[in-house]
């Protein structure tokens, strides 16, 4: 199974998978608006591929923190294994290798409002610890933050600004 940057090949599959994944066609409406706005960071739409078959997905993009002065972030968001390959490691190679190309970017933090048992094997933490607040109502421990750059994030705290199309959903 090789982790490689999605081509537009690529982008009926990520749709399926989604749309699987999360038994809603939501994220995978997402995608394809994220991908024609300028929050979309190309690098960073990745695949899990294995035997020529795409079984997963991730995807960064750019957002904002409002704060003191506006920091410059990214959002994972969504993220999807095929069910018939879950709990395989796949996801988890998704998330770590993407977060070594955000941090080979030069992105310093990482945002992501998700299960709050999946996320923090990779280190991410809740993002109350450096008061960065989530515009939608969620539970505080499904909101978090990691730093790619360690102490990146003191006095960075804030209201996340997502690009408008999250809102759409
Ligand atoms: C979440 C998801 C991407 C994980 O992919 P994966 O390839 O199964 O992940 P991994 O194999 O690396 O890790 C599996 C672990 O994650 C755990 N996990 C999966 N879904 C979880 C959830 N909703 N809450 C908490 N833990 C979860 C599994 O129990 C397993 O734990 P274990 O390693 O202790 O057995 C996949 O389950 C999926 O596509 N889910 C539906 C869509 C979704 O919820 N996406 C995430 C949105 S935040």
């Amino acid at each position: 199974m090789k982790i490689r940057q999605e081509t537009p090949q690529d982008f009926k599959s990520v749709y399926g998978i989604n749309h699987l994944a999360f038994e809603l066609e939501g994220e995978s409406q997402l995608i394809e608006k994220i991908r024609k706005g300028n929050s979309f960071v190309p690098e960073l739409s990745l695949v899990a591929e294995q035997d020529e078959k795409i079984i997963g997905h991730i995807l960064f993009s750019k957002i904002k923190i409002i704060g003191e002065s506006t920091y410059s972030s990214l959002a994972l968001a969504p993220m999807s294994v095929h069910p018939d390959f879950q709990k395989k490691g796949t996801g988890s190679k998704l998330v770590t290798i993407g977060l070594q190309i955000a941090r080979n970017l030069k992105f310093e933090h990482v945002i992501v409002l998700g299960h709050k048992n999946y996320y923090p094997k990779f280190g991410f933490q809740k993002a109350s610890k450096w008061k960065i607040r989530c515009p939608f109502e969620v539970p505080e421990d499904h909101f978090m933050a990691i730093e790619l750059v360690e102490g990146c994030l003191e006095n960075k705290g804030g209201l996340v600004e997502y690009p408008p199309v999250f809102y759409e959903i």
